[in-house]
């Protein structure tokens, strides 16, 4: 069994760069604290060299919500992988707020992806259907293709560098997390994928998230599915209290 990992997305959270090396500050000493799980938490770009600084010589460690695949050049307001290097591990890649709201592509993020394994970084892939997916009966079908379209060249050695995160666009910030039942199947679906795509031995090893509307009072029935290696978290990772009990929860799963 890999080694849980909980990631907290602030999302465009909290307000100010002082706010955020504050939660920083705050999460420092009693997340560091717990053990037996990778710990990753996401700020604004433009926090992340402050939060850096914050959370020094701590085990907590720091990733991007986004990155563009190329590595320089005329693309206003983007950021590269390049960039990040030294300063981040992690990436989220295909959140389902960038895909819907800002119109990414399969193949955007599958560039994305190979981008950030190119660079030695582990990229966060978010995949998740929507309701109307969802009610159509469409939701494997949707998750399957995120999943295969997101790790396409990505080479079967490499695909446990990858980290992907099951987040159903419903469950999104709206307190309505997936119930058990739901998470496991979507989640061991994609499991099932990843056996196809490389051997059970490696896809065991591959960490799968759950994300939406994780909280501190939810987080251990989801701890307790045999696919969910950890958690990526909105809401509840700006509140430090939460997001230390999210950790916990899943550290204790082992
Ligand atoms: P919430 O935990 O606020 O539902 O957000 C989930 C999410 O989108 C994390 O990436």
């Amino acid at each position: 069994m890999p080694t849980p990992l909980v990631v907290g997305n602030w999302k465009m959270n909290p307000p100010s760069i002082a706010e955020a090396v504050a939660l920083a500050q705050a999460l420092r000493a009693p997340l560091g604290a717990v053990e037996g799980v990778e710990r990753v938490v996401c700020p604004p770009f433009v926090a992340l060299p402050a939060v850096a600084d914050a959370l020094a010589g701590s085990p907590i460690v720091l990733g991007a919500q986004n990155v563009h695949p190329q590595p320089k050049g005329a693309f206003t307001g983007e950021v590269s992988g390049a960039m990040l290097q030294g300063v981040c591990s992690h990436v989220i890649v295909g959140h389902s707020e960038r895909r819907h709201s800002l119109g990414e592509t399969d193949d955007f993020v599958n560039a994305k992806v190979l981008a950030v394994l190119g660079l030695g970084m582990t990229p966060v892939l978010c995949v998740g259907e929507t309701l109307e997916e969802r009610d159509a009966g469409e939701a494997s079908a949707v998750v399957e293709r995120q999943t295969a379209a997101g790790l396409a060249g990505v080479e079967p050695g490499d695909v446990t560098k990858v980290v992907l995160a099951y987040e159903p666009v419903w469950a999104i910030g709206t307190g309505r997390a997936a119930t058990p039942e739901t998470a496991q199947e979507m989640i061991g679906g994609i499991r099932a994928h990843l056996v196809r795509l490389t051997d059970s031995a490696t896809a065991a090893q591959v960490r799968l998230l759950y994300g939406g509307s994780v909280n501190a009072a939810n987080a251990a029935e989801l701890a307790a599915l045999p696919d969910v290696d950890g958690a990526l978290v909105g809401g509840a990772s700006l509140d430090p209290d939460a997001f230390v009990a999210i950790a916990r929860a899943f550290a204790t799963r082992a």
